[in-house]
């Protein structure tokens, strides 16, 4: 097959309806001084690689970062109250996060490794007195990826509502994933 071909069924892959697509991501942000949970919906929509290797797929720019920390986490283990050490991405690979709010008992959740385990974590100690708790209850290990954003950076973002996302509100992935096969 020649390059141009190639790039030309990339190309078709892909309808516009996907790369107008915006990611939701639960947020760990403060209001008042307290954590919250919010879902946030990245300004920057989804866009088509031109990176070999992934050329013609949906791609996200999420931000600038300046280093990644791998961490392991036993099963039940217990975070207790802290802040954001950083305005950071943190991306559950496996195991399972739960995250409540110690002045929030309304609301909660829980994070799977997988797919959709990408939060942001916003509630360094300037804004959040107490922060929030994480425990791992899951059977397993957690594993996750800490990844503090270059220069103290917060994506730009709608906060589409208080409280966590829902399944609805990332399910737009299952469908840039169909577009594949
Ligand atoms: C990682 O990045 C954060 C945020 O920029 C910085 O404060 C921290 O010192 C860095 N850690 C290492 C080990 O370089
Ligand atoms: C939330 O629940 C915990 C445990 O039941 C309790 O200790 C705490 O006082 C509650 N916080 C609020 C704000 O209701
Ligand atoms: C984000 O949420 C909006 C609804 O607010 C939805 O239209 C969109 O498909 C969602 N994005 C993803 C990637 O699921």
């Amino acid at each position: 097959m020649t390059k141009a071909t190639k790039s030309h069924l990339a190309l078709m892959l892909l309808p516009l309806a996907v790369t107008a697509l915006r990611l939701n991501v639960t947020a760990i942000g403060a209001r008042d001084g307290r954590s919250t949970l919010e879902c946030w919906q990245l300004e920057t929509p989804f866009s088509q690689s031109t990176q070999p290797g992934t050329a013609g797929t949906a791609a996200l720019l999420l931000s600038e970062a300046t280093n990644i920390t791998y961490t392991a986490i036993p099963s039940n283990f217990d975070g207790g109250f802290h802040n954001a050490p950083f305005y950071q991405w943190v991306v559950f690979i496996a195991g399972l996060a739960h995250i409540t709010l110690p002045e929030d008992n309304s609301t909660a959740v829980d994070i799977a490794g997988g797919e959709f385990g990408l939060i942001f974590a916003a509630d360094i100690a300037a804004v959040s007195e107490h922060g929030h708790r994480t425990q791992y209850p899951g059977i397993t290990e957690t594993i996750a990826l800490q990844i503090p954003t270059k220069d103290g950076k917060i994506p730009n973002r709608d906060v589409i509502h208080a409280g966590p996302c829902r399944v609805g509100e990332v399910a737009g992935l299952r469908e840039i994933a169909g577009q594949g096969g």
